[in-house]
């Protein structure tokens, strides 16, 4: 009960403080979303890259987690990757239908892209893998990710030695990873109001790939 009151309690849309156009956001959602992605860059908003990307199996069982968007392209695709191997891999070779879901607390906004997944070519993939981090490609090369772990220790000493197989051979990749392309059917723009009179704006394609405009209501 008592943390009933205390998160009931908790502030919230403390980020509504932009005052947006709504007159001239224009027909492609990718060209809003670079300029929204823009606003929260100068307003410092933490990570806006990151994203939840939800996926369900063939059984209706819905998993999410986060994940780095690592491109928009002006067709608004949105790009990510992960490996094949784990479970948001499996689910998405069971059922490429997943949503993506940027929530920007600082300025009290989310974006929901909703749509069918692709695989990118394996080239692409590979030059995503060749472009991480060597933290990053350190862990993946261990090919383990959402495994059973007995210890944290046991992490560390095979992160060192795929850190040591790379000094010797950079180019190593992991072959299960993977650059995944979002096609979305429908993007919502939703910009979270105090008055809880939420601002939303809705983009669908239709079969000839053109995007329409809806507001809906919060
Ligand atoms: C900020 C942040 C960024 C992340 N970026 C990625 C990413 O780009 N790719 C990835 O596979 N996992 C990323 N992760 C880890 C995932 O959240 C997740 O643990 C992993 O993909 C395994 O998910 P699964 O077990 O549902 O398949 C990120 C986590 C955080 C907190």
């Amino acid at each position: 009960m008592e943390y009933s009151k205390k998160i009931k309690e908790l502030k919230v849309l403390q980020g509504d403080k932009l005052k947006l156009d709504w007159e001239n956001v224009g027909n492609n959602p990718s060209k809003l979303f670079y300029k929204w992605l823009d606003i929260a860059i100068n307003y410092e908003v933490i990570e806006p890259q990151a994203m939840v990307l939800a996926t369900a199996d063939t059984k209706g069982f819905i998993t999410s987690r986060v994940l780095l968007v690592r491109h928009v392209d002006e067709e608004s695709n949105f790009y990510f990757s992960t490996s094949k191997a784990n479970p948001a891999g499996e689910q998405l070779s069971e059922n490429p239908n997943a949503s993506l879901n940027f929530y920007w607390k600082e300025l009290s906004q989310q974006i929901i892209v909703s749509g069918r997944v692709e695989k990118c070519h394996q080239t692409d993939s590979i030059d995503d893998f060749k472009k991480r981090s060597i933290g990053s490609k350190s862990i993946c090369l261990v090919q383990k990710q959402s495994q059973l772990l007995e210890n944290i220790q046991t992490m560390h000493l095979a992160v060192e030695e795929t850190q040591k197989e790379l000094k010797s051979n950079p180019d190593l990749i992991n072959p299960n990873w993977s650059l995944f392309k979002v096609i979305p059917d429908k993007i919502e723009f939703f910009q979270g109001r105090k008055t809880r009179m939420h601002e939303r704006l809705v983009f669908t394609r239709n079969s000839n790939n053109e995007w329409g405009r809806n507001f809906i209501w919060a």
